[in-house]
């Protein structure tokens, strides 16, 4: 990726820019480089020419000053980014502080890929926040990371994707979809054991997903989700389906 990327250009002050490109230049000095890279990342988010109030799905970059409904006056977009890396590192440090008390021996793996292929690991139970149907482009909607560290697009394989709507053969094939995952973590799993699936279903697909997928439904929780960014109604709720994997038939 060359520094002249358009993206980069359009959506950041030529100073943020610069700030941003000179912290990325300088993490293959340094060890804990993915740290570095989520700080960048996040950093990243927050410096781009955007309101306050839509940091979740701008539309275009936000070059002048504008009235601000999160903050009800006039702000003006960012001009640097330096506040932002000061901001992430010490508050990414603190986060890797309150983990280590917590932080047991137990062995985490990270797997990057499509979940409807390669295998996963026999586990005691699952806990999941699956995509949404035509609500989100998550390659989009993170693209200053794509850009910025240079990471392969994969959006064709995002299941439920916003660019694919949320039609009628949309949702049988997001529910196909995600029914054919849980179906084969299913068989990692011991009978009795419990799959945990958090999701905002407006669209009432998990019913019908749990059917196809062969679990028994023991209980749905509702979930207050607080927003902190965006304009959208505060009072949003997501589901909490609790299942569990049948006992053997004898
Ligand atoms: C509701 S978000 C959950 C994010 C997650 N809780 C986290 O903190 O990163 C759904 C995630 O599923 C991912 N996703 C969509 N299609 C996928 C696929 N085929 N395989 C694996 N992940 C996929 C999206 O990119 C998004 O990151």
């Amino acid at each position: 990726m060359t520094e002249e990327n358009q993206y980069l250009k359009a959506w950041f002050a030529p100073q943020a820019l610069n700030e941003l490109l000179t912290y990325r230049n300088l993490i293959a000095n340094y060890h804990y480089q993915e740290i570095l890279r989520v700080i960048l990342s996040r950093s990243a988010r927050s410096a781009r020419l955007t309101t306050h109030f839509d940091l979740d799905f701008p539309k275009q970059p936000q070059t002048e000053s504008y009235y601000c409904y999160k903050h009800s006056r006039t702000c003006a977009p960012t001009a640097n980014a330096f506040q932002f890396l000061k901001r992430y590192s010490l508050d990414s440090i603190k986060r890797i502080e309150e983990f280590a008390v917590l932080r047991t021996a137990a062995l985490v793996e990270i797997h990057h890929g499509d979940s409807r292929q390669g295998d996963f690991a026999e586990v005691d139970g699952v806990i999941t926040s699956p995509p949404y149907v035509g609500l989100i482009d998550y390659h989009e909607q993170h693209a200053y990371a794509y850009h910025l560290l240079g990471l392969e697009d994969h959006r064709d394989k995002e299941i439920g994707a916003a660019a694919n709507g949320s039609s009628q053969k949309a949702r049988r094939l997001y529910q196909e979809d995600i029914a054919s995952v849980f179906k084969r973590l299913l068989g990692k799993l011991k009978p009795g054991a419990r799959m945990i699936v958090v999701a905002s279903d407006r669209a009432n697909l998990y019913g019908e997903i749990a059917q196809m997928v062969g679990v028994e439904e023991e209980a749905t929780v509702l979930r207050h989700v607080n927003r902190r960014t965006g304009r959208r109604a505060s009072e949003f709720y997501e589901s909490v389906f609790i299942w569990r994997k049948p006992d053997k038939q004898t």
